[in-house]
């Protein structure tokens, strides 16, 4: 995570805007005419999930670490209250409860609002969607979490003319490290199928030496991890365990991994092989 910096050089001053979440470059020579934007800060993949403290519209003293516990975590971001997407997409994902249940999955939702706004919108949600918003939507209307997050738009105002935070989803693991971004513009809604999808590539491949194909389902075949060499995958699959894709850059070459091998899924019993 990035956190506020500045840095003077002899080409200008480069600083972290707290307020836009960029990188900023102000100039001092000349030569050096353009205002760089480097990235919004911000988790990535395997950085710990910042705890959000605050209010939601269930609770006012939330604490997200202790509301996830030992399970996994969803935290949707969402540009705003009563916009049309995030209508249909907090519907949707109030719709998969028993999804995220089966899955060990918490789902926490966010937005630049208040609790009252929150109440008000998830009513509108039940009669537009028809599905009760039971999880919390984190409130943060001074927006000084979101500008923590690296996900505020500066392309894209409110009313007011401030930043809406970006469409992102993070799938946080049991021990709070990001494990899955996903970001999207504020007007195309996310597929909330792939999401569950993306929990159970996660939850498999952080249980089993495997990986997963491009758009596997739970109990097609997955790929065997490619740091195994064939011996150690012959040790973990078995003898006949896994077939190897016979490829035109391997042909006659006597190799210790070939690398494109596919198993069964390991979840699957022997009587749904
Ligand atoms: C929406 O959720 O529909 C939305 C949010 C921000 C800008 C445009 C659309």
């Amino acid at each position: 995570m990035r956190s506020p910096w500045i840095s003077i050089d002899f080409l200008g001053i480069t600083f972290f805007n707290k307020t836009s979440s960029t990188v900023e470059t102000l100039t001092i020579d000349k030569r050096k005419e353009e205002r760089v934007i480097v990235d919004m800060g911000g988790p990535t993949i395997n950085d710990a999930f910042p705890n959000l403290q605050g209010e939601t519209q269930i609770s006012k003293d939330f604490d997200l670490y202790e509301y996830l516990g030992d399970s996994w975590g969803i935290i949707f971001m969402h540009p705003g209250d009563f916009t049309p997407v995030c209508t249909t997409e907090l519907g949707a994902a109030a719709s998969l409860e028993p999804e995220f249940d089966k899955r060990n999955v918490k789902v926490c939702g966010f937005s630049c609002n208040d609790s009252s706004s929150h109440l008000e919108w998830i009513n509108d949600i039940k009669v537009a969607t028809g599905f009760q918003v039971n999880f919390p939507l984190f409130c943060d209307p001074d927006r000084a979490h979101a500008t923590n997050l690296g996900i505020l738009d500066e392309t894209n105002k409110d009313a007011k003319g401030l930043p809406m935070t970006v469409r992102s989803v993070y799938i946080v693991k049991p021990n709070k490290q990001v494990a899955l971004m996903m970001t999207y513009p504020a007007s195309s809604g996310r597929n909330f199928d792939e999401i569950i999808r993306a929990v159970d590539t996660l939850q498999l491949t952080q249980d089993h030496s495997v990986a997963t194909p491009a758009n596997w389902k739970p109990g097609e075949k997955v790929i065997v991890n490619f740091p195994l060499s064939d011996a150690a995958a012959t040790e973990k699959f078995g003898e006949d365990g896994y077939e190897v894709c016979k490829l035109p850059s391997e042909e006659g070459k006597d190799l210790a991994k070939h690398y494109l091998r596919f198993t069964e899924d390991p979840t699957l019993s022997n009587s749904d092989k």
